[in-house]
């Protein structure tokens, strides 16, 4: 069965999927998108995605080109076309297409797709061992709060990361702070207290942080959102990162240095039960 993906209101088999040449999202990454994860064939924190996407393209001038309701049955029909059980769903909307000039017009038609990844989140390696981060420099522009698909400074930092051996990159800041993963949000702790950073320009606000940081505020977990050097990370106890790929991964080496024991840490452990739980009780 071939795979099918979500273009412009048509669902079809992934071979007939094309845009165009002049796509401004292929010209100047002139898009967003969101990554949503799958348990169970049903999607975790939908709405907080939802809200972002439309949050992002406000920040850019555009329009949403689908209500919450329409993404939701797009979504669920990839889904089920594909028999997705666990996995991720990948949207992307572009300003649309019109000849190269880096200003824009009014009115155009926006490119909307949707395609599904099958990937396992709950039993992985990365979260039964951990995983190792290589630090590297953040060299990104100054509105990391915007998903864009301007991510070629990502995709640097984990090609470099991937070929010393680890999954994901820590960034590191001109300032010497931690803003956070290549892909992910970043967290330590030290002395039975989570430290991530606050949400500004310098990182993207995570979903998966906003939901995982609502439930530990339910239970004896004490957070603290501050700015942070990586020789405090290098010093901690335990450390995490969360993203919709991977929910929530203990990490357990940095740079060649381990963090804590080198094992996935108690609190992360505990803190990615109580994630799992409530993602599948609220999917949707
Ligand atoms: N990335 N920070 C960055 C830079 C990210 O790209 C992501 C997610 C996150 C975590 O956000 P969330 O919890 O909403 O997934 C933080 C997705 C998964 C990606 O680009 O594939």
């Amino acid at each position: 069965m071939s795979r099918s993906v979500y273009l412009n209101g048509d669902f079809i088999p992934v071979e007939e999927a094309k845009v165009s040449i002049f796509d401004r999202g292929l010209l100047f990454a002139d898009s967003v998108y969101e990554v949503m994860g799958v348990l169970d064939g049903k999607l975790v924190d939908f709405d907080g995605h939802v809200q972002r996407l439309e949050l992002s393209l406000n920040k850019l001038d555009m329009p949403m080109p689908l209500s919450r309701d329409e993404i939701l049955g797009v979504q669920h029909e990839l889904i089920r076309q594909n028999g997705l059980h666990e996995g991720l769903v990948y949207m992307q909307v572009t300003r649309g297409t019109a000849e190269r000039d880096f200003a824009y017009g009014e009115g155009m038609t926006q490119t909307v797709f949707m395609f599904h990844q099958q990937k396992d989140l709950e039993q992985t390696t990365a979260a039964r061992v951990g995983a190792k981060m290589l630090s590297v420099p953040d060299i990104r522009w100054d509105r990391r709060d915007i998903k864009t698909t301007g991510l070629l400074a990502q995709v640097l930092a984990k090609q470099a990361a991937k070929q010393a051996g680890c999954a994901e990159a820590l960034m590191v800041m001109k300032d010497g702070t931690v803003s956070e993963g290549g892909s992910s949000s970043f967290y330590f702790i030290k002395d039975d207290v989570v430290v991530t950073r606050p949400i500004s320009n310098d990182i993207l606000a995570g979903i998966t942080r906003h939901a995982l940081l609502q439930l530990a505020e339910t239970t004896d977990f004490r957070i603290v959102e501050r700015s942070f050097s990586l020789d405090e990370v290098l010093a901690a106890d335990e450390a995490f990162i969360t993203a919709a790929s991977t929910m929530v991964c203990p990490i357990i080496e940095i740079d060649e240095r381990r963090v804590g024991g080198g094992q996935p840490g108690p609190l992360t452990k505990k803190l990615r039960e109580i994630y799992f739980k409530n993602a599948r009780e609220t999917s949707v």
